[in-house]
């Protein structure tokens, strides 16, 4: 089987699993202060990493609660469940996002599930953007106030306050802002027009890996908050249709 049918195959069985499993949280581990990792994390990162060993032992995994292969193959970046808050307070919004890339500065393919809805996003770089097997693009509004945008706030603002001042500006600037937790559906949800764009500082490359490259494949631009090229390894992202993304990067970094 090549990669991208196994992935397919893998992010449903993953997804499957998850949905089994979420009224079985039995544990629920702090990593940080709001910062939660549960059993049903641990187990969905277990599953699909095992799978990557059995079918492709040269890879490489990268994957959020701590498995770490290196190996010279391509490598697979992997977020067993985004929007752990979500799903341990039973509130439906969470996905798993699966990336390959043949090396790891440049996806070539990106998944992210939604087992909930059974929504399937997914990009191959070159050939498009779909969900459930139909192609995507992002919106064409280009006016910040007809826009709907999302956005989130790292584990850390408590302490930080990160994105309070930006989220502040920009409220004023656009027709809504949605903060649902799971920062690869917000990037899917740009790529198939519902939001017209996103931005979310202090991020890590499971959260972003497949959904940037949905959201290129859709049509849409990706880039850092300061508009200079995307590091999936740094800790920002801005992500929007390609009209209001000037806009966004300037209520951001300039006002
Ligand atoms: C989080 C979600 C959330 C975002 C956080 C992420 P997790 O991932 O994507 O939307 O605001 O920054 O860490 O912890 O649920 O995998
Ligand atoms: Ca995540
Ligand atoms: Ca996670």
């Amino acid at each position: 089987m090549d990669r991208f049918d196994f992935a397919i195959d893998l992010i449903k069985e993953a997804g499957k699993l998850i949905l089994e499993n979420s009224n079985k949280i039995t544990e629920i581990k702090h990593k940080g202060v709001i910062d939660l990792v549960t059993n049903v994390d641990l187990k969905s990162e277990e599953f699909i990493v095992n799978k990557i060993k059995e079918n492709f032992p040269k890879d490489a995994v990268l994957a959020e609660e701590g498995d770490v292969i290196v190996n010279n193959n391509g490598i697979w970046i992997i977020d067993p469940i985004d929007g752990t808050t979500n799903f341990a307070h039973n509130f439906p919004h969470y996905a798993i996002s699966i990336a390959y890339g043949e090396d790891k500065n440049n996806m070539s393919m990106g998944f992210v599930y939604d087992p909930v809805l059974g929504e399937l996003f997914y990009g191959v770089k070159g050939a498009g953007a779909f969900l459930n097997n139909k192609k995507i693009t992002v919106s064409s509004i280009d006016i910040l106030t007809e826009s709907l945008l999302a956005t989130g706030f790292s584990y850390d603002v408590h302490s930080s306050g990160l994105n309070l001042n930006e989220f502040t500006k920009m409220i004023k600037k656009v027709q809504g802002i949605r903060r649902a937790g799971s920062a690869a559906l917000d990037l899917c949800y740009v790529a198939a027009g519902r939001f017209e764009g996103y931005w979310e500082y202090n991020l890590k490359p499971w959260d972003i890996a497949a959904g940037q490259l949905i959201v290129k494949e859709a049509l849409g631009e990706v880039t850092g908050i300061d508009g200079g090229k995307l590091d999936i390894y740094g800790d920002n992202i801005l992500a929007a249709n390609g009209y209001i993304n000037s806009e966004m990067i300037k209520v951001l970094t300039k006002e």
